[in-house]
């Protein structure tokens, strides 16, 4: 695992091998267990299988798969051979755009340059630039992120400001921050009394597995709770905000996040109770104006619903009987009414296009 500072990196480089190596977050919290990604087939491996998953650090796991195709290439003619790389690397999973996002960023990049040795230098130092990127995002996503959970604990001083999370939006999924933890981290930092309510979203339990494990490590206190339970602590003023990160949010503020998004959406507008949606620039789709109709949502494997996996070593634990079919839908789609405002890196806006462009006009 590579310690930068304070926060951790799922992804980074071993410069003495010049290697790209990733935390394997499938063995979590079990086992702490490095991965170096060789080729691109272990890298569309990596992503697929979720030993990285969350959207940014897709992104960044992309971006160095180029590096990575560009260090292997035995053809004679590279830049086909990096077109179909990329190709590949971006099919590997098809909601989070960051992949895309990310991947295209390379290729522009390597390809303005003609020779393919230098190639392999530029490649390597856009992914690196990329991976920086995310992590100044992520701390200001966490500096306008926690004025907003400043503002509630003004209101109940003494008492903690309980957050609900879905998913894991955290270190393990962006580079350090995260997107939906980073005003929580930023409020510890402060001084504020948070406790967090963690969804164990099933079936992969990345909030059970993974955002109860980083919390924990960075000592913020936290409670896992079923996926269902949200609705009733909202109804007993348990919960005072929502945030979540987004894998591919509309520039009209739609929001694809984590399956069982929208519920808790529906349940916090039925309370009252503000949701955030945080979220770099790399997670904005600027193509889509209808979310719910048009951001493709993967369906996974559905034997990661009909069994429960075992801790290492042990096998996994079939749940349903034998002959019944599961279904694996890994994401919805939140529409922009239910989002009270994202929290990006240039500052916290209304989920509509016109404060979303007023903030991003580059885009425009
Ligand atoms: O299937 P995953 O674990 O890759 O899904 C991740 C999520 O849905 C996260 O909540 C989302 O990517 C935001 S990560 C900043």
């Amino acid at each position: 695992m590579n310690n930068e500072g304070e926060r951790f990196r799922p992804i980074w480089i071993d410069h003495a091998s010049d290697v790209v190596k990733v935390i394997d977050q499938r063995a979590l919290p079990h086992e702490q267990i490095d991965m170096t990604l060789n080729s691109v087939e272990q890298v569309i491996f990596a992503i697929k299988d979720m030993v990285v998953r969350g959207a940014p650090l897709i992104g960044v796991t992309g971006a160095y798969g180029i590096f990575i195709a560009l260090k292997n290439d035995k053809s004679n003619d590279n830049e086909a051979y990096i077109k179909n790389a990329a190709e590949k690397i971006i099919n590997a999973r098809p909601t989070a755009v960051n992949l895309s996002w990310g991947v295209n960023r390379m290729l522009t990049a390597v390809l303005s340059e003609q020779d393919p040795t230098r190639r392999i230098d530029i490649a390597r130092r856009v992914a690196g630039e990329i991976a920086e990127e995310e992590v100044e995002n992520s701390k200001n996503i966490g500096r306008h992120g926690v004025k907003l959970i400043e503002e509630i604990a003004r209101k109940k001083p003494g008492q903690p400001v309980n957050i609900l999370t879905h998913c894991n939006a955290g270190s393990l999924a962006c580079i350090e921050y995260g997107t939906a933890t980073a005003p929580i981290y930023a409020a510890r930092e402060k001084g504020i009394d948070v406790h967090v309510w963690v969804d164990e979203t099933r079936p992969l339990n990345q909030g059970a597995r993974l955002t109860a494990w980083e919390l924990g490590k960075y000592g913020v206190p936290h409670t896992v709770i079923t996926d269902n339970a949200g609705g009733h602590l909202m109804q007993h003023n348990l919960v005072d905000m929502v945030i979540v990160g987004t894998d591919r949010s509309t520039y009209t503020g739609d929001v694809a996040n984590k399956i069982g998004t929208y519920l808790k959406a529906l349940a916090a507008k039925d309370n009252n109770i503000p949701f955030y949606v945080a979220l770099p620039s790399s997670t904005f789709d600027w193509t889509i104006a209808d979310g719910v109709a048009d951001i493709p949502i993967e369906i996974r494997d559905p034997d990661e619903v009909r069994y429960i996996p075992g801790a290492p070593k042990s096998r996994d634990t079939l749940l349903v009987p034998e002959n019944s079919p599961a279904a694996n839908y890994a994401f919805d789609v939140t529409p922009a009414r239910l989002v009270t405002a994202f929290i990006t890196e240039r500052g916290v806006c209304r989920a509509c296009e016109s404060d979303v462009k007023r903030l991003f006009p580059e885009k425009c």
